[in-house]
């Protein structure tokens, strides 16, 4: 598919690697709907260096814990922008509850974190599946993560809510054929995003030293991977892991 006047809504858009992949969307040609939670005015920066490359963006409203807002957000962004061809699904939240606390990992933690991460983006396949749709060529781009992958992570919910993505991945990609595809990124620890500003320096050596490479992952090699996936006509259901070879002790 070429990215060139390809309108692309990016969830998470606001910081982090969303912040990034929005960007790359936009110097590859395509106008972006700048999905955010609260930040509006971070979304508003993302839109600026989007109109930088000469593509249209668009800061759009969105809490997808709440159904009617995914619903109204879809909405709002195929009339701003005229159609969806591209949905990246980066939003997520999380917090830190060690695995072995069980009882700190209360209902309303393991709901909002999986309401987040694992039924939103379920719910922004299903909004935008007419419109990806529509011309008969659409990409949807979940992003997982490491823990989907190793028992490991900010929470269990967390890690589990990411594996079970990579499999919503593989069934939306049979779903949603022939017109759409429906590829996944699982990072590991990428410096300047919302997760890394948690983690100690610490922590983020021992990340480094986890890994074949002993680097964190470059946001750089994840928004090449996003726009490859995008680009690619006869890839679907795939999962790649980029973390510098992580090696599990
Ligand atoms: N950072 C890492 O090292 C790392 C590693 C592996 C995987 N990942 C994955 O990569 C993605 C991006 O991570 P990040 O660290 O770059 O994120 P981040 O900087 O923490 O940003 C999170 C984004 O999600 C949005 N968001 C949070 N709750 C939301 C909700 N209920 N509805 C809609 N949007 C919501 C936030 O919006 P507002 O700020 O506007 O509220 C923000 O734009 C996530 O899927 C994460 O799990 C990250």
């Amino acid at each position: 598919m070429q990215l060139d006047q390809c309108t692309a809504l990016v969830t998470g858009a606001s910081s982090g690697l969303g912040r990034a992949l929005a960007h790359a969307l936009g110097e590859a040609g395509a106008h972006v709907a700048v999905g955010y939670r609260s930040a509006r005015e971070a979304a508003e920066t993302t839109c600026a260096s989007i109109h930088s490359a000469g593509r249209r963006a668009v800061p759009v409203r969105l809490d997808q814990t709440d159904p009617a807002s995914i619903d109204a957000a879809v909405a709002e962004t195929a009339s701003t922008l005229g159609r969806i061809d591209i949905l990246v699904n980066c939003a997520a939240w999380s917090t830190d509850v060690p695995f072995a606390d069980l009882a700190a990992m209360t209902l309303e933690l393991w709901d909002r974190i999986h309401q987040t991460n694992l039924r939103g983006p379920f719910l922004l396949a299903r909004a935008c599946a007419p419109h990806l749709k529509a011309h008969g060529q659409g990409r949807i781009i979940n992003v997982s993560g490491g823990s989907a992958f190793t028992p490991s992570g900010s929470s269990i919910a967390q890690a589990a809510a990411k594996a079970a993505l990579v499999h919503l991945t593989r069934c939306l990609a049979v779903a949603m054929a022939p017109e759409v595809t429906v590829n996944c990124v699982a990072p590991g620890l990428m410096a300047g995003t919302g997760m890394a500003s948690r983690v100690s320096p610490g922590g983020f050596e021992a990340a480094r030293q986890r890994t074949a490479l002993k680097c964190t992952t470059s946001i750089r090699d994840v928004a090449e991977q996003v726009l490859a996936f995008c680009r690619a006509d006869s890839v679907t259901g795939q999962t790649l892991v980029l973390d510098g070879g992580h090696v599990f002790h």
